[in-house]
């Protein structure tokens, strides 16, 4: 049968053997008004448009044109137990997302944790290309805590993280790739949306998760955490190319050794206390409450237990604020990479974020124990040391125990750019 397609569809390109996608791309432009080849199309990897003839491992896969089907909206909710937010029947008379699914799929990504709730991030959609691009914005860098720019990718790779659930929730495969543009270090990320999603879960089966997780700086009971949750946890991370493992024996006690006197010198220093003082908020604190962590997200002071929550209230006194016991064992896992370099810190943010959002749909809760990572000197001996030459990225405490509080973000509007 001879090949036909229209303008927007998307030209699949699949490996004989495998049947994977080798490479995929938007027809932009027909050669016969019959729509028979050859096509202009712009590739999703490369972002080129070429002329291309298609061999016989390639096919077209209608995006504008196919009519909608009348059985589609049964998908909903069935199977696949992801509850795609719109079904895959609407994207076929879609070429591109409307501005309020745009608006919702960015809003999804702010849920991300990042630094001190400094949102170091912005979004581009391009609608034509069904491109995302996530970059940088240094107005959220911390100077002090965080001069090499790591947590803040760390905080964006949560985002991205966020994103891609999202794209998937909502019907999408997507093409992601860290640092697209070697010239332009602060584009962190692009997300192409390649073409309707199949009935694959992942990841879009955390998609309950991301507006449900929220750091808690609360104690958490002394219960065990089954072998089963760790074993995901483990393999969530994998899957984001990090590695995971819970912290115990003497290592535990080392670890919350290192971020107590992390903390302690915290206490001390004058841009800890700057970076702090610029992102936490007082109750009658006047200016804008889209950034920083509220004193109702301080959870308790601590009076006896071995939880290393760094206490946003720098050591001052906060009215009304309580104090509670935190639990002596701790259950601590670390993050890492085998390398440190930017992309590193985007892999681990997203695994970050992919362990949180596990993590909870599992009922646990999290906060961040990352004082240690921001000296030099005790981020090194973090490590452990049967682990080769692994560079700790992150410091996760997990338990059973009170759910953290929704914190602000800044306004969908103030973060994202639609383009043609
Ligand atoms: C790289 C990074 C480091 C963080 N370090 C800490 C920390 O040391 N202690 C802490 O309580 N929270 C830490 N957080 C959590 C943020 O404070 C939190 O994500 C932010 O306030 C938003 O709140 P939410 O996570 O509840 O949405 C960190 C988050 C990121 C991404």
């Amino acid at each position: 049968m001879l090949m036909r397609a229209h303008v927007g569809d998307q030209l699949i390109v699949e490996s004989p053997t495998t049947g994977a996608t080798k490479r995929d791309g938007e027809i932009v432009g027909l050669h016969h008004d019959d729509g028979t080849p050859p096509y202009e199309v712009r590739w999703s990897d490369t972002d080129q448009v070429t002329l291309v003839f298609p061999g016989p491992d390639a096919h077209i896969h209608p995006i504008g044109n196919e009519p909608e089907r009348q059985d589609e909206p049964e998908r909903q909710g069935e199977g696949t137990g992801t509850g795609h937010r719109t079904t895959t029947a609407a994207h076929h008379g879609a070429r591109s997302l409307s501005e309020a699914v745009v608006t919702a799929l960015v809003e999804d990504a702010t849920a991300a944790p990042s630094m001190h709730n400094a949102q170091p991030w912005r979004f581009q959609y391009f609608r034509r290309r069904r491109v995302f691009h996530l970059r940088a914005d240094l107005r959220g860098a911390l100077p002090h805590a965080d001069p090499e720019l790591r947590a803040l990718h760390i905080g964006c790779g949560a985002a991205l993280m966020n994103l891609r659930v999202a794209v998937a929730h909502e019907g999408w495969e997507a093409q992601t790739r860290p640092l697209p543009d070697p010239g332009d270090p602060m584009l962190l990320a692009s997300v192409t949306l390649t073409r309707p999603l199949g009935d694959e879960a992942d990841p879009a089966a955390l998609y309950p998760a991301v507006r449900s997780r929220h750091t808690s700086r609360y104690p958490f009971t002394e219960r065990e955490i089954p072998a089963s949750v760790r074993t995901a946890l483990v393999d969530a991370a994998h899957r984001e190319d990090v590695s995971l493992s819970f912290v115990s024996g003497w290592h535990l006690q080392h670890v919350v050794d290192l971020a107590l006197e992390a903390e302690a010198r915290n206490l001390t220093d004058a841009g800890a206390a700057a970076d702090l003082a610029r992102y936490t908020r007082g109750e009658d604190d006047a200016r804008s409450a889209t950034e920083g962590v509220p004193e109702y997200a301080f959870g308790p002071r601590r009076r006896i237990g071995k939880a290393p929550v760094r206490d946003f209230a720098g050591g001052k006194t906060v009215p009304g604020r309580p104090t509670a016991d935190f639990e002596t064992a701790p259950h601590l896992v670390l993050l890492s990479t085998s390398r440190d370099r930017p992309v590193d810190w985007l892999h681990t943010g997203q695994a970050v974020e992919r362990v949180l959002l596990s993590a909870t749909l599992a009922g646990l809760s999290a906060s961040f124990v990352t004082q240690a990572l921001e000296w030099h000197d005790l981020r090194w001996p973090l490590r452990d040391p049967t682990s080769g030459m692994a560079y700790v990225q992150m410091v996760l405490r997990l338990g059973y125990g009170p759910r953290g509080t929704q914190t602000p973000r800044r306004p969908v509007q103030d973060v994202l750019d639609i383009e043609p």
